[in-house]
């Protein structure tokens, strides 16, 4: 008999109960049995990024972790951030600077940056490029993407770009 385990996550500020096998991880959780599909499982052993969500506020692979370690926890994952005709600074930025090309490594992007912006408002290049280090893109050859992330900051500076 599968022993399965109760739990109670709040995703994106909505409570969710449910009743989960141990093994199952973070990332399957909230895209199968929640339907977020926007964080995308590359890897699957922590090293491309893709599945990034905040834990508590934290950012974390959520191909890491079993959906039970979050139980009590608070989650959000992109969808949180925006939708379409309501995307929020970032996106906006990655928007308008081409800062994705197929969108695979983009959802785990986002929630990188925005914790990364959360920590360091006024992030320099090198903040951001080490910030940026454990989540892989195959296509952009990330410029863009540190382009976008620079112009929130400059936003946050109070500076034009
Ligand atoms: S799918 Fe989690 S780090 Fe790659
Ligand atoms: S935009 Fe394709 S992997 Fe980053």
């Amino acid at each position: 008999m599968i022993k399965t385990r109760d739990i109670s996550v709040t995703v994106n500020g909505t409570l969710h109960a449910a009743t989960v096998e141990p093994r199952l991880l973070l990332a399957d959780f909230l895209r199968h049995g929640l339907g977020l599909t926007g964080t995308h499982v590359g890897c699957e052993h922590g090293v491309c990024g893709a599945c990034t969500v905040l834990l508590d506020g934290d950012s974390v692979r959520s191909c890491l972790m079993f959906a039970v370690q979050a139980d009590g926890r608070s989650v959000e994952t992109v969808e949180s951030l925006g939708r379409i005709g309501q995307m929020n600074a970032l996106q906006e930025s990655f928007h308008a600077h081409h800062a994705l090309q197929c969108g695979f490594c983009t959802s785990g992007m986002l929630i990188t940056a925005t914790d990364l912006l959360k920590k360091y408002p006024l992030a320099t290049d090198r903040e951001i490029r080490e910030g940026l280090s454990g989540n892989l893109c195959r296509c952009t050859g990330y410029e863009h993407i540190v382009k976008a992330i620079r112009a929130v900051v400059a936003c946050n500076s109070g500076e034009a770009r």
